[in-house]
């Protein structure tokens, strides 16, 4: 079992899942796998050993039109389902979870405009994400304030006739130091509650807006995770985002809409894992016959499998009520990111143990799949924040 294996199972994905919604979603997915077997794959070590944003791969989603799949057409976007979007996501995260972030984020990052924006805002921001021409961040998270996202947000705002004086940090910034537009939300009236929160776009280059310092992780090694420094940084009123005041609501709503991409990509690292080890328990031979032929390996997949694919069915179904606006997103998103989030480090981690002291090596990917593996139950909410959401939505505060 030697590098030959571990080249040809790299580049091998599963076949698109068998829900598509339309013949549109097919021939879309069909694009996305081959683009993931010839051009994403192939990188996918050397992107987390580099740890470098793969500028190559953001173009090749671009040319694409991977980076605006739900965006409406009426802004430059595809105006796909959030079905097809989660679809898209997973099937990158197969090979690759720092490029499916790409995609996830650019999501993450637009959401507070499509949700907030006016149709100014728009038509002014929306085209050049759709495009690809302009990456997008999303900027709540602060050094006190991670779960605790309204009670503990220091970053202030403070209105100065027709701009808004910015002074704070922002840290753990996704592709933050590659957006050239960063959604970010920030305190103007301390005394509002979750009344007092407003959200503004920053566009790059803005004065008193810098980048600071930038994170080592785990994984994901491939996208930037930053911090970023608001000083005496002058935003005109015209990108504030929605009203005065509506910015924590704005916040959650995208969130609501954000997590099934990060569910998305949680599936995709456990399925492109998953199927790793089962091509290896096919060959690997032990006691002379295939190790997955022994009950303690057989097991062990029937288990991932069946993991998997609850994970794609509770993440479907909440794309389609965020598809067909159900009342009822906020739940199912967190239902989605939950059980995705832990099948992902579940199943990870027993492929590294299928592959035995071979998966432990980077010479193979699963430990990487691993590594990749850990975030998803810790951004965009950790799972407990997950749980907190859960049980709200089910027997209130
Ligand atoms: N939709 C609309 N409004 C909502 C809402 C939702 N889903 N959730 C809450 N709100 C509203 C509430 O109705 C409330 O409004 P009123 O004051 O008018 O009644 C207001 O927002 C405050 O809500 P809560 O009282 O519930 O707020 P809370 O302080 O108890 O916190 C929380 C709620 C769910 C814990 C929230 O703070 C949270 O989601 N925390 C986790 C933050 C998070 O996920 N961060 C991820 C950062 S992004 C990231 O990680 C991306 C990346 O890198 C890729």
């Amino acid at each position: 079992m030697g590098a030959a294996f571990v080249e040809e199972a790299c580049i091998m994905t599963t076949a698109p899942s068998q829900i598509t919604s339309s013949d549109e979603e097919a021939m879309i997915l069909a694009v996305v796998r081959e683009l993931v077997v010839e051009k994403v794959a192939p990188r996918a070590a050397e992107i987390d050993a580099t740890g470098e944003f793969p500028w190559d791969i953001k173009e090749l989603f671009a040319e694409n039109d991977l980076l605006g799949i739900p965006i409406p057409a009426e802004y430059g976007g595809l105006g796909g389902t959030f079905l097809t979007y989660v679809k898209v996501v997973e099937e990158i995260a197969k090979a690759c979870a720092s490029s499916a972030l790409i995609v996830a984020v650019q999501e993450l990052g637009m959401l507070p405009i499509v949700i907030g924006g006016s149709e100014e805002q728009k038509r002014r921001f929306l085209p050049k994400i759709a495009s690809g021409e302009h990456l997008v961040a999303y900027a709540l998270t602060e050094v006190s304030s991670g779960s605790d996202a309204l009670g503990s947000m220091r970053t202030r705002a403070e209105k100065r006739g027709d701009t808004y004086l910015l002074n704070g940090q922002k840290i753990w910034i996704t592709n933050g130091s590659v957006a050239d537009v960063v959604c970010v939300f920030a305190v103007t009236d301390p005394q509002a509650g979750s009344r007092g929160v407003s959200a503004f776009v920053l566009e790059k280059g803005m004065p008193g807006f810098s980048v600071g310092n930038v994170e080592k992780k785990m994984g994901i090694r491939g996208s930037p995770t930053v911090e970023l420094v608001f000083n005496d940084c002058e935003v005109p009123a015209a990108n504030r985002l929605g009203e005065e005041g509506e910015g924590f609501k704005i916040a959650m709503k995208v969130l609501d809409k954000s997590r099934p991409g990060i569910a998305a990509q949680a599936l995709g690292i456990a399925a492109g894992a998953f199927e790793y080890a089962t091509n290896y328990a096919k060959e690997r031979v032990a006691f002379g016959k295939p190790i997955g032929h022994h009950q303690g390996v057989g097991f062990m997949l029937a288990d991932m499998k069946t993991e998997v694919e609850a994970a794609r069915l509770l993440l479907y179904e909440a794309a389609r009520r965020c598809d067909q606006g159900s009342s009822d997103v906020t739940l199912w998103s967190a239902l989605a990111k939950l059980k995705c989030g832990d099948v992902a480090m579940s199943v990870t981690t027993d492929a590294v143990q299928v592959l035995g002291g071979f998966g432990y090596s980077a010479d193979y990917p699963v430990e990487r799949m691993m590594r990749d593996a850990k975030i998803t139950q810790i951004y965009e909410g950790t799972q407990q924040i997950q749980r907190l959401v859960i049980a709200r939505a089910l027997v209130g505060r």
